[in-house]
């Protein structure tokens, strides 16, 4: 029999469907009744531990529910003429017409309707304001971005009033608005705007995500900011080593492979509770099995397995490094010190560890656990770190 795919079984480069995820049903549930009872909120997190699967698994409970929908990927829209678009779009999607008459529209790169379908879009323009054409004709936002994206940003709460619904609006990697290369306009105006018209939409929850805590914090956190205390931040809880054991024999399960304790004691000790690690060690480790027809899995494949997966790994771990670099002169040294378990600040000025810490605390690869604690957050980076010859 063929087997099973393993990057299908682990995979590890895109937000995973709800029935994928192994453990966090309690963040999803929590999240989705949070924003379905009408309250705002902000899940910050490092990058690569589940945040938009999460998202997008309390979303779908909400269309469930009967609620309407919309999201949004900041990493994915350059401008504040796309960001419009991208919004209108989302927010009809939620009437079953407009979204058909949309796809079709998508394909086409134009609008085509016959009669009846020009009609409905007349009369949504009638209801929703003429500018929700921009949805339908690509380029026509950016004539005047700025107006267009207040009409975008109000359109959720006028929707959501007119069908007498309550609409989640979930915006991924929020953290972008406040980027300095200012790619929706000046972050300042940009951000009271948003906020302004926000504030005026009863009938929509806000969700946000971003893998960049800080500057989550600093919108958010702070009265003074354009987003203070607009929605609680909250962060994912770990996820229990019971239910990665369970999680991870399940998924092999699926290829008919048993797990030896040791090898599943390895596998989940490796990926040190942190999710993609942990799919990553265990794809290249199911992909070992199949390389030698082997469907049992025991310690030495894992072993294997994690070799390939710091190999398959080796570019973007060198970038990280490089990341580390530029953070501070001396935050690849402390970096590495953490990832030894030595103490960081040995025979450093203190404002120097101190910097060199802050701005490896703000590239999100470290997490401080307690006074004086910190740890590398990914098990695979904290390794290389390791590994890294500091002599060439
Ligand atoms: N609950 C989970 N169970 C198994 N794997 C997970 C889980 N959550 C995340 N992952 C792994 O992490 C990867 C990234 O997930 P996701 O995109 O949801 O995270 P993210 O925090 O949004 O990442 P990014 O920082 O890239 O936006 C997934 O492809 C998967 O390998
Ligand atoms: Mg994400």
């Amino acid at each position: 029999m063929a087997r099973a795919q393993s990057a299908d079984l682990f995979p590890t480069d895109l937000p995973l469907p709800a029935r994928l995820l192994i453990g966090r049903g309690d963040d999803i549930r929590e999240i989705a009744t949070t924003v379905m009872a009408g309250a705002n909120l902000v899940v910050a997190g490092p990058r690569r531990t589940g945040k938009t699967s999460v998202c997008e698994a309390a979303l779908a409970r909400a269309k469930k529910g009967g609620f309407y929908v919309a999201a949004l990927d900041l990493f994915r829209i350059a401008n504040a003429a796309q960001l419009a678009e991208a919004l209108v779009a989302a927010t009809i999607a939620n009437r079953p017409r407009l979204h058909r008459i949309l796809h079709r529209a998508r394909e086409a790169g134009r609008l085509v309707a016959d009669a009846a379908g020009t009609t409905v879009v007349l009369k949504a323009q009638d209801e929703l304001g003429d500018e929700l054409e921009i949805a339908f004709k690509p380029g026509l936002a950016e004539r005047d971005p700025e107006r267009y994206l207040d009409y975008a940003l109000g359109l959720p709460q006028r929707i959501a009033a007119r069908d007498g619904k309550h609409l989640v609006l979930f915006i991924d990697e929020f953290q972008e608005v406040a980027n300095p290369r200012k790619p929706y306009g000046d972050p300042d105006a940009l951000t009271k705007r948003m906020r302004a018209i926000f504030q005026r939409s009863p009938d929509v929850s806000f969700l946000f995500a971003g893998s960049y805590e800080h500057i989550l914090r600093d919108l958010f956190g702070q009265a003074r900011q354009a987003f203070g205390h607009f929605g609680a931040m909250v962060e994912l809880r770990p996820i229990a080593e019971t239910a990665w054991r369970s999680g991870l024999l399940d998924r092999f399960a699926v290829d008919s492979c048993t797990v030896g304790d040791e090898a599943l004691d390895r596998l989940v000790a490796l990926g040190g509770g942190h999710p993609r690690a942990t799919m990553l060690v265990a794809q290249k480790t199911h992909l070992q099995a199949i390389l030698v027809g082997s469907h049992h899995i025991d310690a030495t494949l894992v072993e294997q397995g994690l070799r390939s997966a710091l190999l398959g790994d080796r570019a973007t771990l060198e970038q990280t490094v490089e990341q580390i670099r530029l953070a501070h002169r001396h935050a690849l040294l402390i970096a590495r010190r953490i990832a030894l378990r030595e103490s960081p600040y040995r025979d450093l000025k203190s404002v120097d560890a101190f910097r060199a810490l802050k701005g490896l605390q703000q590239t999100g690869l470290i997490v401080q656990d307690g006074p004086r604690r910190w740890r590398i957050l990914d098990p695979l980076l904290a390794r290389f770190l390791r590994e890294l010859e500091p002599f060439g």
